[in-house]
């Protein structure tokens, strides 16, 4: 690929944290001495109540890992009460609200005492070690809080994104039985409110032993009240001490619970447990963004995600850094907003997913020359494949050339950054997620489960582990060792492909299974599936994604109606809400196709990959259709396709 650009690293960042010498020794230590590196890493960045009495220890091949066993240790006195002699006074959390006019400034110090009261709260309503809470909240410093007090009593969170469905909600309440909920009255984006606390009465009807739902008055918009279950968030932190005894955790006991989509059934919980995950989210947060004392941090993902986990919450206050919390979308006022904030807060670091800059990108320039962007210094992406065209943009209009880009590639499943460029050590390509991260092997596979040697295209998959390794499935550990340690034995597999160029240089080429990629977020094709065939018209139902401008993939529907159904634009539109209903409104789907027949196997197995290329309209690449019990269902389903 000669054709493809390099970018070099920029001259102002040859004394950052980590240059090209430093990562070559590190990483190769990281590597080749595990046990010396991390107990190195683990002193700078951590603070244990015991030391532990082992680095590391795993056994891929059975999906067991192990770091800093028989350590104690608390992640809320890591990310708050160790900073307090030195920042006490320096502002932890920037919340930017909805309205440009809103924002507020959260210190170390009113941090610690707001994640204290919470703390107490949940103790005082029975929740202990290892009990699990709902979190179901907008992005308000309260969803930070939560996290945090459950951290602080050893209580395992379990954030749901804002933007599911009460059915969605339901179903991750039960799967691992959350007697507490902590949600707001409603939300605010872009101008419009969104209702949390209708929502969550919806689920919870359900859910008959969640016992407690906090709620946060956010827009204190009218709501319904269950006074046996339901207490204001307010009255309850102002109730209790401004102290808590925060738990001693064991390393390898459980933070938190994420649901994320696979390729079949359910969402399954992703358990990550507690030093190693702090320990990779705290290092990669360092080193990846060059973090420096004083400077403002800024990532734009929902706290409902992984990303907002490890890099607005976890990653930022172990290192005692300023993170800004931002409540609105980036086209709210207008498509200016997120540099009209980078201005007002001095933002160095803006980390945002690939969807967001192309839309941006595709509203114009001058919303981005309008602000100075002076404060910036790194900017990051994440969540799906940036395109070098949104990519050259990023870097030469919004960075003007000055700010590195590092492509961030990692997972739920993996906790923080894999691969990725660090702005001092690794000269860039644009669309190129560079270099491993320290501790971390990459590999890829063929079809035969053998390692690719040099450069080449294949499975990508882990060779060894890493501090922030998936743990389990919550409730279904069989299922973690089938979905991602039965692959190929003996590694951790991603479920995405890469390639691989003559520099070692890694470039992510989407999924290779059913899970879709909708604007950086991650959807299975079989939930969305289930949501359509609830319909009593609906025989069947196949859903694939395709190439979208903004969204990366779009959701693109195959539907088999009842013998008899006339197929109207009406019962499109039911079908849309009932996908908005079953999971939310990030599942709507954007193409639904009438599909008289879906191309089978002989054996009834459905052939996607034709799916996928007559929705992608790539039909001179269709390949082999003989295997069919029905061929003739091909040709209908190309006539009358959607995308063309
Ligand atoms: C995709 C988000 C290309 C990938 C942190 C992965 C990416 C899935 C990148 C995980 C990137 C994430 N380049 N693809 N920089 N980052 N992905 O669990 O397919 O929501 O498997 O975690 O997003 O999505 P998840």
């Amino acid at each position: 690929m000669s054709d493809v650009k390099t970018y070099p690293i920029p001259q102002n960042f040859q004394d950052a944290h980590i240059n090209k010498e430093t990562y070559d020794v590190m990483y190769a230590r990281s590597i080749n001495e595990p046990e010396a590196f991390y107990r190195e890493q683990a002193e700078q960045f951590l603070t244990f109540e015991r030391a532990p009495d082992a680095i590391c220890s795993w056994d891929l091949s059975k999906g067991e890992a192990s770091w800093f066993a028989g350590g104690k240790l608390n992640v809320t006195v890591n990310c708050i009460d160790r900073h307090l002699p030195a920042r006490a006074q320096q502002t932890a959390i920037i919340w930017e609200g909805d309205d440009p006019a809103v924002d507020k400034h959260i210190t170390y110090a009113e941090l610690h005492e707001q994640v204290c009261r919470l703390a107490n709260v949940l103790r005082a309503r029975g929740v202990k070690k290892g009990d699990r809470v709902c979190i179901y909240m907008p992005m308000i410093p309260e969803a930070a809080y939560a996290m945090l007090a459950c951290a602080r009593v050893g209580a395992v969170h379990s954030v749901v994104f804002g933007g599911f469905s009460p059915d969605a909600l339901k179903d991750r309440i039960l799967d691992s039985d959350c007697r507490v909920l902590i949600t707001a009255d409603e939300g605010v984006r872009g101008g419009k409110s969104v209702a949390l606390k209708a929502n969550a009465d919806k689920a919870l009807a359900a859910c008959p032993n969640t016992h407690t739902c906090l709620v946060v008055k956010r827009t204190g918009g009218a709501i319904q009240w269950d006074a046996s279950r339901d207490v204001w968030y307010h009255d309850a932190v102002a109730e209790v001490p401004a102290e808590c005894e925060p738990e001693p955790m064991d390393a390898e006991d459980p933070l938190f619970i994420l649901y994320t989509s696979g390729s079949t059934g359910k969402p399954k919980g992703v358990l990550h447990t507690t030093a190693g995950y702090l320990l990779h989210t705290a290092m990669s947060f360092k080193y990846t963004f060059d973090y420096r004392e004083g400077e403002v941090y800024w990532c734009t993902a929902d706290v409902g995600w992984v990303t907002g986990h490890s890099y607005i919450v976890y990653g930022p206050l172990c290192n005692g850094a300023t993170t800004l919390m931002f409540e609105g979308v980036p086209t709210y006022p207008d498509a200016s907003r997120c540099w009209q904030v980078v201005d007002k807060h001095k933002v160095n670091t803006f980390y945002t997913a690939p969807t967001a800059i192309r839309a941006l990108m595709g509203a114009g320039n001058e919303y981005v020359t309008r602000a100075s962007r002076q404060s910036l210094r790194i900017l990051g992406t994440v969540g799906e494949p940036i395109n070098p065209e949104a990519w050259e943009w990023y870097f030469h209009t919004v960075g003007e050339g000055r700010c590195p880009i590092v492509d961030t590639w990692w997972q739920t499943e993996t906790g923080g950054h894999m691969l990725t460029p660090l702005p001092g050590a690794t000269a860039t390509k644009p669309g190129s997620a560079t270099l491993p991260f320290f501790g971390v092997q990459p590999v890829l596979l063929d079809g035969e489960g053998r390692e690719i040697e040099g450069a080449g295209e294949g499975s990508l998959a882990i060779k060894a582990s890493w501090p922030s390794q998936i743990r389990s499935v919550y409730g279904d550990h069989q299922r973690m060792l089938d979905t991602y340690f039965s692959t190929f034995k003996g590694y951790y597999f991603t479920g995405d492909g890469a390639r691989r160029d003559a520099d070692g240089y890694y470039w992510i080429t989407g999924r290779v299974d059913d899970v879709l990629n909708v604007s950086g977020h991650r959807m299975g094709t079989a939930e969305i599936e289930s949501a359509l065939v609830l319909h009593d018209l609906v025989a069947e139902s196949a859903v694939v994604g395709y190439p979208h401008d903004i969204k990366g993939q779009g959701i693109y529907c195959y539907v088999t109606l009842m013998a008899g159904t006339e197929p109207t634009d009406a019962l499109k539109k039911e079908l849309v809400a009932l996908c908005t209903k079953e999971i939310g409104p990030i599942a709507k789907p954007d193409i639904i196709q009438w599909a008289p027949g879906l191309p089978k196997t002989r054996s009834g197995k459905i052939m996607r990959r034709i799916l996928r290329k007559i929705a992608a309209n790539e039909l001179d690449t269709l390949g082999d259709t003989s295997t069919l019990a029905d061929p003739s269902v091909v040709d209908e389903l190309i006539e009358n396709r959607a995308n063309r």
